[in-house]
Order: structure tokens, then C-alpha cells, then sequence
């Protein structure tokens, strides 16, 4: 329940008074009122909403329909029966031509490299996605086809995933950090026809040779019996095509690209940085630039209904095998766009930029659906937090005069190490709102955020969502909902959160236990994707008639939620689900591995880090060169973000009789905490004095 009101004093923090001044949601008992009103009358709350978008023809059946106890049949959930859209006309032909926005900024794109910047507005946008959408479909895309994207963070990446929308398609978009070998499971899984990528990038001065990786995955694909139509290439790096694979031939040189994408070269870095050699398949493979030349810019949207697939996701499942978490297109298009408009207070001249990768969800929601849909103006960042040094991000918010900021705790804790100094030389006076996501946030950077970065004066919202839920579930509000460092606080509207006891008995007032949601809010997942009773099992098994984040929660005195982390078998290494049995799997793969268990530990910037306990086969000795081997092992099956930090031997696992191996111990050994709790389960106790002896040296 919603308190009346909110104590005064204490850790409690509410950022500067004019926040309030023409805030869409002044004050908590306007923000109480309003989510009463959206959870009493979803049809009405949401109806109105649904009154600023653009639905070719209007919702005939009921608003709102579903079951969420897989007891009495199949969960489902059904937003506005009858209606159809297109979320890119919403996005992009809505704001040009009926808000006449067709000239405002959607984004300053900001290259990895200082200097190395262009700007996208409107209209702008609008024709580039219409061109490629024109593009797609003459190559035969169609409808309910799955696309897959697999790009750095540029302009034509937005552009892609847009124009896959506007026909219908359903883009599988993965993150450019993951191995040939996870792109190649995530096309095999959602059997994606086209592949849609870049030639190579630079993070910070790291070249990334992308094409090479994917040719890898492609091949993986073929020895799998399954072969992509095309590989469409955007010229990034600028790098020539080279001769690939046996089938291949030499394609003739193409033209320097000319992108309206494009950023403006750099004097400094051009020099300095490498182009790359583009293995070419030309069986596959295509320039974007050449497929762009003639294409029309202007596309009729394939109009859909509201339930049609929007996007399927990858995010990794506590069995190892990651699950296709797929949205639908009107209910994920309301909530964003509306928990976009309240938790950043958006007004029209600000100046928004969230840090996400668009490989993520939070990318997905908040940098493309959710400020697209609010005619807003983002930056786009291509590079890091540290590159060229660690003052980057304060450079760029003066640089644009960003008024919103939205990052991720584990990019705050980095650069807290750099300390004041980096943030000082730059003035930040345009901020007003600050914002966090993916992880808890500490109170330490918490409050070195707040006053540092904000000047005291920001609100921090800190967010909890996933992304199952496709948008912010338990959130402050700016004006409305004041701040306890490391709080989420409250929901949003239409969320219903309740805290469960092992019984699945819901705990009123103070109290700790699984955080469920009650009822279906508009974005909230459909399914995984070709497996709907993975879904069932997933979310609705353990406790029927609720939706089951896998997160634990405790609810305090004043009726704040603070979200405790997974209950699962998952890490969050800096805000990335990981599944511990998926990294055990990748190690159980090296010849001399028998046995992996994966547990977490903390770690100071990271959050989390990978601690494992590997048993290796007799005769093989546990070395330096294994360890590294396994290292390498994890990073070319999931990629960089799931290194392990530590490899433990570990010739004896603690087991329970029935063989069940105990990671609540190993979490202990890892933490170098000797009480271990209750160990009458354990088979054999002799291997824990082993375990401890043989233990990493963490930090
Ligand atoms: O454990 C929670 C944590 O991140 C998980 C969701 O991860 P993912 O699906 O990758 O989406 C990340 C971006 C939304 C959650 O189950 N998490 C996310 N935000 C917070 C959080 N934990 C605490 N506080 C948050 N604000």
C-alpha cells in the first residue's frame, strides 16, 4: 500500500525546489492519486494515454484481458483487442508531420572519439528508416520475419531496428560485445533471416574487427544446416573488403561511404587509427551504403495489431540457455513512452542521454522507443566512460547541455575512483535529473552522485526494471517521490508489487521475501520466444496467479522498496545478468575440466564478479595456463562481460548426498567467511578445508 504521506528528515532526499515548477507530478499525494486511479481503472488511465498515439483503426474488443495463474490454463496477457498501429509511424511520422517536429534533433550522435560527432533530426530520421525499411523489403523481408542487428552504438543501428518495425519485421537486436558463438545461437534460436551489422569500431582505443566475429558466427551457422539470406555491412571504420572463406570471391572495391549517418572525421584520431581489412563473403554479404543508393524515402508502415511481435530480446536464463524475451507492440509503446514522460519530468527543450548500450533492454526502451516517442532530443554516445579519460561523460553533458542523465551504477562506481577532480573541471549546470539502473546502487555512490555530480540539486532516479518488464516498475518520481539512497522506492502506475514468504503468502507492511507483481502492466513480456512453457515455468510456476521477478525485496517502516538482487542461479556483473550454470557449461567445455560450479562474488566497480570452482580430470595439472585458457574459454562462447574475475582449483565440490553441489558454501569459501550455517547435508566434509586452502586471492 501507498503511504499518505512521506516522513520528513533523515536520508531522505527530494533535489532542488524548482524540479516541482510545471512537474508533470508535483507531489506525492498527486502521485498516489494518480496511481490509485491506474490501478483501480487500467482501461481509463491507459485509454487516455493510448489517445495521444496514432491507431489505424481503433480497439473493438476489451482493453485489457489475461490470466496469470497457469493453474486455470495459458498465461496470457491482451492489451486493446482490435487495434491496429505501427510503432515507427508513432515514433517518427507522428512527430514530423502532426507535432511538426520534423526539424528538432532527435540525436546528437557523439563518436568515440572527441570531435567525432553529427546530428540526426526528425525528418532526417524518418526518411534514412523508410529508405531501409524500402531496402528490406525489396530483399524480400516480410511481416513476423526475425532480423537480426548486431551493431555498434550508430545512427543506422536506431535506423535499423526502426525500419524492421515499420514493415513488420521483428528485430533481434545482441549486443556487439557477445561471442560469434552466442550471435550464432541467438540467430539459430529465433532463425533470424538477415543480419544486420558494421564493418568494425573503436572502443576507446581498442579496434573491435566486427565483421570478423560475425563471419564466425555465420559459419557456425552453416555447420548447423542453417544459412542467413544476407549480411547487410554498414562502412563504420571505412575498411576495405578482403577476400573470406573458400566460396568467397573479391568483390570490386566500393566507394568511400557516404553516410547522411555519418560523423565528421577527426583530425587527430583519423591518423592515429587503423582501418580494417573486411572479410567478404559476397554470397552474403552487402554494403549498406550500396543497397541505400536508390531506395525510395518514402515506405508505407505495415499496419499491425497491438499484440503482433515488436522484438525479441536474448537475456540469460538461470538453466544456461538465454531466453528470447519477446514484447508486443502497443502495450510496450504506451509504457515506454509514458514512464519515459514521468520519471525524467520530460519537457520539451530538454536534453536527454542515457549511456546504454542499445544490445540492452535499457538501450531498447530508453534510448530508442521511449524518448522517440516524446519527440525528445538524446545523445548517442558510441564510446566509454574512460576514453579518452575518465572526464568524458561530464565533457559531454557540457558539451550538449544535457539536462537528463541516465546511467548505470557500475559506471558511477568507475569513475568515483577517479575522484572529484575529473568532474570539476566541468561545469554540469544544465543537469536536473539524474537516473540509475541495473543493479543496486550502494549508498556511497549514491551519495557521491547526488552531490558531486548533481551539485545537490538533482533527483536521482533509480530504477528497477528487467528486461521482461520492458520499462521503469518501481521508480521515484522527480518532483513526487523523494529519495532514500539505494531505494527504488515506489511503483509506478499501473504496478502492483507484493512481497511473498517461501509459502507464497503475501506480507503486508515491513517485510522481506520474493518480489512478484500482481497484475499485467502494458509492457510486460509475452512470452520467450518459441517457448511459451519456458515462460510459464519461468514467471508463473512458484507462485501461481503472479508474475515472479527472481529479485528479492524488503519493504521498509515507510513503505519504500528496496530491491535486495537476484534469488536465482544469476550474477549481475556491472548491471549484466549472467547465469552461473551458462559460464559452468562454457568451462565444462575445456578438455581437462570434469566439474564447474560458478558462484558470485562482490566486487568494487563491477557489483558482482565470477567466482569458479573447477575440477579437473586426472592427470591434469591445475596451472597458469589452464586458468587463462579457461578464461579465454568463457569469453569466446558468451564474450568480454562474462571473464571470470577467479578459477579456484577445486578437487573435491561440497555435495549434498543426492549429488547436488552446494554453491551456499562455495559462496562462503569464496567470501573467505568460515561459518558456514548448517552443513548436515554435506556428504563428504573433508573437501572444505581443501576448498579454503586452495582459495583466489580476492579484492
Ligand atoms: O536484479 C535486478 C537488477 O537487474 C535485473 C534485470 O536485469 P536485466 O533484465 O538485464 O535488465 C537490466 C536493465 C533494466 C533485475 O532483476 N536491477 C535492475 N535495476 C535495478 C536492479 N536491482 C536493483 N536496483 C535497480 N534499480
Amino acid at each position: 500500500m501507498i503511504p499518505d504521506k512521506i516522513p520528513v528528515g533523515g536520508d531522505i532526499y527530494y533535489g532542488a525546489a524548482e524540479i516541482t515548477k510545471g512537474a508533470h507530478v508535483p507531489n506525492f499525494q498527486k502521485y498516489k492519486e494518480l496511481y490509485l486511479h491506474s490501478i483501480q481503472n487500467p482501461e481509463e488511465f491507459w485509454g487516455k494515454i493510448a489517445k495521444e498515439f496514432y491507431w489505424k483503426t481503433p480497439q473493438t474488443g476489451s482493453f485489457l484481458d489475461y490470466n496469470f495463474d497457469h493453474t486455470k490454463g495459458k498465461v496470457y496477457v491482451k492489451l486493446m483487442e482490435g487495434a491496429t498501429t505501427n510503432i515507427c509511424y508513432n515514433l517518427l511520422d507522428r512527430n514530423v508531420y502532426d507535432k511538426k517536429l520534423g526539424d528538432k534533433i532527435a540525436f546528437y550522435w557523439e563518436g568515440n572519439d572527441p570531435g567525432d560527432s553529427m546530428e540526426i533530426t526528425y525528418k532526417g530520421l524518418l526518411q534514412q528508416v523508410c529508405k531501409f525499411a524500402n531496402v528490406l523489403r525489396a530483399q524480400g523481408v516480410k511481416k513476423g520475419d526475425r532480423i537480426a542487428i548486431y551493431m555498434p552504438m550508430i545512427i543506422e543501428l536506431v535506423v535499423a531496428m526502426l525500419a524492421c518495425v515499420r514493415i513488420g519485421a521483428i528485430h533481434s537486436i545482441v549486443f556487439a560485445g557477445f561471442s560469434s558463438e552466442s550471435l550464432c545461437e541467438r540467430i539459430l534460436d529465433s532463425r533470424c533471416t538477415f543480419l544486420v551489422t558494421a564493418d568494425g569500431f573503436y572502443r576507446g582505443d581498442k579496434l573491435i574487427n566486427l565483421k570478423q566475429v560475425v563471419d564466425e558466427a555465420l559459419r557456425k551457422c552453416r555447420e548447423r544446416n542453417f544459412h542467413v539470406r544476407k549480411c547487410i555491412v554498414v562502412k563504420h571504420n571505412g575498411g576495405t573488403e578482403e577476400a573470406g572463406e573458400a566460396e568467397t570471391s573479391i568483390t570490386p572495391e566500393s566507394p568511400p561511404a557516404k553516410r547522411p549517418c555519418q560523423g565528421k572525421d577527426n583530425e587527430e584520431t583519423k591518423n592515429t587509427h587503423h582501418k580494417i581489412q573486411v572479410p567478404w563473403n559476397a554470397d552474403v554479404d552487402v554494403w549498406w551504403h550500396e543497397l541505400l543508393k536508390e531506395a525510395s524515402d518514402e515506405c508505407e508502415p505495415e499496419w499491425c495489431k497491438t499484440e503482433d511481435p515488436l522484438f525479441i530480446l536474448y537475456t540469460s536464463g538461470s538453466t544456461g540457455k538465454p531466453k528470447g524475451v519477446q514484447h508486443t507492440i502497443g502495450g510496450y509503446l504506451l509504457y515506454t513512452a509514458t514512464t519515459f514522460k514521468y520519471v525524467f519530468n520530460y519537457q520539451p527543450d530538454d536534453i536527454y542521454w542515457c549511456t546504454a548500450d542499445i544490445g540492452w533492454i535499457t538501450g531498447h526502451s530508453y534510448v530508442t522507443y521511449g524518448p522517440l516517442a516524446n519527440g525528445a532530443t538524446s545523445v548517442m554516445f558510441e564510446g566509454i566512460p574512460t576514453y579518452p579519460d575518465s572526464s568524458r561523460f561530464w565533457e559531454v553533458i557540457d558539451k550538449y547541455k544535457v539536462t537528463t542523465f541516465y546511467t548505470a551504477p557500475t559506471a558511477i562506481r568507475l569513475l568515483m575512483k577517479f575522484g572529484d577532480g575529473p568532474v570539476k573541471r566541468f561545469s554540469r549546470q544544465s543537469l536536473k535529473i539524474l537516473g540509475t539502473v541495473g543493479e543496486p546502487i550502494n549508498p556511497e555512490a549514491w551519495h557521491w552522485y547526488y552531490t558531486v555530480i548533481g551539485n545537490g540539486r538533482c533527483p536521482i532516479m533509480d530504477t528497477f526494471w528487467q528486461t521482461e518488464t520492458g520499462g521503469h516498475m518501481i521508480t521515484p518520481l522527480p518532483a513526487a517521490i523523494p529519495q532514500k539512497p539505494g531505494s527504488a522506492t515506489f511503483p509506478f502506475f499501473g504496478v502492483v508489487p507484493a512481497i511473498l514468504n517461501e509459502s507464497g503468502e503475501e506480507l503486508e507492511g515491513e517485510a522481506e521475501g520474493y518480489l512478484v507483481f500482481k497484475k499485467p502492466w502494458p509492457s510486460i513480456m509475452r512470452t520467450v520466444y518459441g517457448n511459451h512453457e519456458r515462460f510459464e515455468t519461468i514467471y508463473f510456476k512458484r507462485f501461481p496467479g503472479y508474475f515472479v521477478t527472481g529479485d528479492g525485496c524488503r519493504r521498509d517502516r515507510d513503505g519504500y522498496y528496496w530491491i535486495t538482487g537476484r534469488i536465482d542461479d544469476m550474477v549481475n556483473v556491472s548491471g549484466h545478468l549472467l547465469s552461473t550454470a551458462e559460464v559452468e557449461s562454457a568451462l565444462i567445455e575445456h578438455a581437462a575440466v570434469a566439474e564447474a560450479a560458478v558462484v558470485s562474488h562482490p566486487h568494487p566497480v563491477k557489483g558482482e564478479s565470477l567466482y569458479c570452482f573447477v575440477t579437473l580430470k586426472d592427470g591434469h595439472e591445475f596451472t597458469n595456463t589452464v586458468v587463462t585458457e579457461l578464461k579465454n574459454q568463457v569469453r569466446e562462447k558468451i564474450g568480454p562481460i562474462a571473464t571470470p574475475d577467479y578459477i579456484q582449483n577445486a578437487p573435491g565440490l561440497p555435495k549434498t548426498r543426492s549429488g547436488k553441489i552446494m554453491r551456499r558454501i562455495l559462496r562462503k569459501v569464496a567470501r573467505n567467511e568460515e561459518d558456514l550455517g548448517d552443513v548436515s547435508t554435506l556428504a563428504d566434509e573433508s573437501v572444505i578445508d581443501e576448498l579454503f586452502s586452495n582459495r583466489c586471492k580476492t579484492t
